[in-house]
């Protein structure tokens, strides 16, 4: 099986949220399982550096009219895949991040940065490059959501598979820059990619792949409702057949406690003594009182709506009520570092807001934290909650998308490894933290949940089975 694996970020050259960590963890999970899998980005700075790209590269002419085009051979550092780096100088050779500039504005040409990477990946699909030809392509959120249009205008298109990360961003554009990105006015339609007159790339990704799947089977029946759906409710239900939902997966190489070079200690299932010596460091590290007996609650996190940082900001009081703690990493929404900063000014002994992306103190929040928060309003998979089981940091999570599908409640038995809540409410999640102090209040059942979250095994091999399984399928229809 030779596969195409296009993606707008990929850990560790670019990241900004759990795509760049499946861009990296599925691919070489697939290897693994013997597959031939190529991945096609952009050539950012960061991803010429870090991905030992080299040479002059493929020339792929100028397909945008945005300038000369190459796909430059590189590798990926940890896993070693091969990968190309599509080179388009006035489109990515820029400082900042891969859909906004340093100050956080959205890049206005982004419509022909990602119609460039998807036209590439579709020239790479029907032409082949170097003699490498790509039995599948499998396209990953709105940024490459036009392959499966651009390729259906070959004569043997390739089958594809689009696999949605977050259906709350579509990659919509004004219908102005049409033929700017590679498209006519006949593509331009319901049943193409219009929605509600704009240009919609998540569409196109949805109208014209073979198969649909999305990273948890919770948020594969949620998005085909009008509540979860973004509009593309009908458009799911109508291709629910092709539609499935696959859990992400965890890469242990780079989680887990018991080797992880950015922690104060490393430790297991059969160890966790030692993780209070993580709790402390992360307490000095952050400015917070050392006080083993306070339950430490961390997050990381983008700030925005969908992560309910809301729910937390007004649950702040009743939480410190409860003598807990709050380690809080992350960025985003001004509104929302302003609050949590301020928070953490006012009661610097109980809280602690770093604003900003700092990979390493992800990990010691993950060790160092008691119970880690997820009180998204939506969320199509979560990989926070994944890495914290594995640390033995208890999560506390509302029950939606795949939060629901990787957290089972404590009071449902034995298996039980955080806390659920329903509503998206302050109170429902404050009633979950309260749960969980409880239970840190009687060490030896704490520690009973601990080695059961510990215990799980959310490694990608199980999602690859799956998604080879697929790609077979499509081979053979
Ligand atoms: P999403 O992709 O919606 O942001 P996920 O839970 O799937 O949510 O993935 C988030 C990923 O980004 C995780 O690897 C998490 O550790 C990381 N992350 C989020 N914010 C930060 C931050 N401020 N610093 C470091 N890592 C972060
Ligand atoms: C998206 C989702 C998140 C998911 C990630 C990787 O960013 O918000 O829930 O884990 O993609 O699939």
């Amino acid at each position: 099986m030779r596969l195409l694996f296009a993606a707008s970020e990929a850990y560790p050259l670019i990241k900004t949220g759990g795509l760049a960590d499946v861009a990296s963890g599925l691919p070489a999970a697939l290897a693994a399982l013997g597959c031939d899998v190529r991945l096609i980005l952009p050539a950012y700075p960061q991803a010429l550096e870090g991905a030992e790209a080299k040479g002059e590269g493929l020339a792929l002419g100028d397909p945008l009219g945005t300038g000369e085009t190459r796909l430059i051979p590189a590798r990926m550092p940890d896993s070693g895949i091969d990968a190309w780096l599509v080179d388009c100088p006035p489109l990515y050779d820029r400082e900042g991040g891969p859909y906004v500039d340093a100050k956080g504005n959205v890049w206005p040409d982004n419509h022909q940065r990602f119609a460039l990477l998807s036209m590439a990946a579709a020239l790479v699909c029907m032409n082949g490059a170097n003699g490498w030809h790509p039995d599948v392509v499998h396209a990953n959120d709105w940024h490459t959501g036009l392959i499966p249009l651009f390729l259906k205008r070959g004569k043997e298109a390739i089958p594809s598979v689009f696999t949605i990360h977050n259906i709350h961003y579509q990659g919509l554009f004004e219908p102005q820059v049409l033929e700017s990105v590679g498209l006519t006015q006949e593509d331009f339609t319901i049943d193409g990619v219009e929605f509600y007159c704009k240009i919609s790339y998540m569409k196109a990704g949805l109208r014209f792949s073979e198969l649909i799947t999305t990273v948890s089977p919770t948020y594969a029946r949620e998005i085909q409702e009008p509540e979860m759906g973004e509009g593309l409710d009908g458009l799911l239900s109508a291709r629910a057949g092709v539609l499935k939902g696959i859990l992400n997966g965890v890469d242990y190489g780079l989680w887990n406690p018991a080797e992880d070079r950015a922690i104060a200690r490393d430790y297991s299932a059969s160890s966790l003594d030692v993780k209070v010596d993580n709790k402390r460091a992360l307490q000095r590290e952050m400015g917070l009182e050392e006080r083993d007996e306070a339950p430490l609650l961390g997050m990381v996190s983008r700030f925005t709506h969908q992560k309910g940082i809301d729910l937390l900001l007004d649950a702040l009081d009743g939480i410190f009520s409860l003598g807990c703690q709050v380690a809080v990493l992350g960025s985003g929404e001004a509104k929302f570092e302003r609050a949590l900063s301020a928070a953490a000014d006012a009661s610097p002994k109980r809280m602690a807001a770093a604003i900003g992306y700092d990979e390493e103190l992800a990990h010691r929040i993950q060790a160092g934290a008691d119970m880690l928060l997820v009180p998204s309003r939506f969320e199509p998979c979560g990989l926070t909650q994944l890495y914290a089981l594995k640390y033995g940091t208890l999560p506390v999570v509302r029950r939606t998308g795949g939060l629901a599908d990787s957290v089972f409640d404590v009071s449902e038995g034995k298996a039980g490894t955080g806390f659920l809540f329903d509503g998206p409410t302050p109170q429902e999640l404050l009633k979950a933290v309260r749960r969980g102090a409880e239970l840190y209040g009687r060490p030896k059942d704490w520690r009973e949940v601990q080695k059961t979250a510990m215990e799980q095994d959310f490694g990608w091999q199980k999602a690859a089975e799956r998604y080879m399984a697929l790609y077979g399928e499509l081979l053979q229809s």
